[in-house]
């Protein structure tokens, strides 16, 4: 396990390098956190002027995915840590250069490489750890998806291996849907593999992330840190409000840590991880896991002493991390709505006029309808006035287009 025991000045010689691979609106707040211990912060993305670049000592615009260029950049920049804040990159390419020892990937090469597609961390979940997940299938045709929908049976989720954010989701009721599914899955999938994961349904009362918290302590091993549970609420896969702390019987508070803990046990390293679960009484079922900060643990901003970003920060770099919650809290998400470039923002003033409400801007140079262009967080004395806070807020922020 890697330990930095003394920190360089950024610029220099002497300067402790972390690249980020992504740097969308999570990477922009690990970036803030790295910037405030003068960490030299290296970010890349596959457009210029992504949030996290705008915050950087350096950007690098590339396809993250060609693993001839990624190695390249990562030749050439010598960055001590490499952070992926995306599923898409060429996590093989990432696999041999940790093994060379010319980095060190967050948490490790082996968990990017499994989290970035549903089939490899599904399997290593199920099969190997025996955790309690939904039923599965893969599926690489048409034909194949009937099969395995046919033995799961309905209602099923039917989703692309490699896709994140709902893309190419779609839950189907009956076998008249399975095409429709199909069709949906492979042009929304990230990669052209055509393959698809077919889960049945899960009935659930509330799903949770819980984020898990690799870090050093004094001794020098790697020690779990259990973040309080955040609930939160996804519309067509795609998160649209969390809180924390989500209430749980003890049984089921208790089962989705057992699961985290063994989930990032084995995956390793330093940094947060955002384990999705599934809760119904006190079942708990493993969905999937992020080995990074996760896009609902966005409330810690105002709900914990040091948020999800500062915690990875912290951890990669050997630092202690600290996941008390100050308050209940809550986000809502602020979305684009329009098809544009370089969109403006009303109304934020009026939103952090409602009481406990603080607003972020992501930055990010175009806007889409339901791309997520900031966030609302609130704070309450409870997550019900929080939530209903955090969703005024959003609901005040207007995004206009300007003239170009
Ligand atoms: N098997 C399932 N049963 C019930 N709901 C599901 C199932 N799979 C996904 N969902 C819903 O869809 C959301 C997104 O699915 P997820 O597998 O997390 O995809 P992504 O990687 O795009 O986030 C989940 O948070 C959950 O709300
Ligand atoms: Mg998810």
């Amino acid at each position: 396990m890697r330990k930095f025991l003394r920190f360089g000045t950024p610029l220099s010689a002497s300067a402790t390098k972390v690249m980020l691979l992504g740097a969308g609106e999570l990477g922009k707040e690990v970036i803030i956190s790295l910037q405030r211990l003068g960490i030299e912060v290296i970010a890349v993305d596959r457009y210029p002027n992504a949030p996290g670049h705008q915050v950087a000592h350096r950007m690098h615009v590339i396809d993250m995915t060609d693993g001839a260029a990624l190695a390249a950049l990562i030749e050439m920049e010598k960055p001590d840590l490499v952070v992926p804040e995306i599923e898409a990159i060429a996590t093989q390419t990432l696999i041999e250069l940790e093994r060379a020892g010319k980095t060190t990937v967050i948490p490790t090469a082996r968990a990017a490489w499994l989290t970035m597609n549903r089939e490899g961390i599904r399997r290593l979940a199920a099969e190997e750890l025996g955790l309690n997940t939904s039923p599965y299938r893969f599926a690489d045709s048409l034909d194949e998806l009937k099969a395995a929908c046919t033995e799961i049976g309905f209602p099923c989720v039917i989703k692309p291996v490699m896709s994140s954010s709902g893309k190419g989701q779609s839950k189907i009721d009956s076998a008249d849907q399975i095409e429709f599914a199909w069709n949906h899955a492979v042009t929304g999938g990230r990669v052209d593999s055509g393959r698809v994961i077919v889960e049945g349904f899960i009935d659930f009362d509330y799903e949770i992330t819980q984020l898990t918290v690799r870090a050093l302590d004094q001794s020098g091993e790697a020690a779990t840190h259990f973040c309080e549970p955040i609930g939160h609420l996804q519309v067509k896969g795609d998160y649209v409000e969390s809180w924390q702390p989500h209430p749980m019987a003890p049984a089921a508070l208790t089962a989705a840590r057992e699961v985290s803990k063994k989930i990032t046990d084995n995956l390793g390293g330093l940094g947060v991880f955002g384990v999705e679960l599934f809760v119904k009484g006190d079942d708990v079922w493993f969905s999937e896991v992020s080995p990074r900060p996760h896009d609902t643990g966005m409330v810690t901003m105002a709900s914990q002493v040091q948020s999800e970003f500062e915690l990875h920060a912290k951890a990669i770099l050997g630092l202690p991390v600290n996941v008390e919650l100050i308050t209940p809290a809550a986000s809502a998400v602020i979305y684009g709505q329009h098809e544009a470039g370089a969109i403006a923002f009303e109304g934020v003033a009026d939103a952090m006029r409602v009481p406990g409400v603080d607003v972020r801007l992501f930055g990010k140079p175009a806007s889409f309808a339901r791309r997520r262009m900031g966030v609302a967080l609130a704070k309450a004395n409870d997550v019900e006035t929080a939530r209903s806070r955090a969703r005024e807020a959003a609901g005040k922020v207007t995004p206009v287009k300007t003239v170009q």
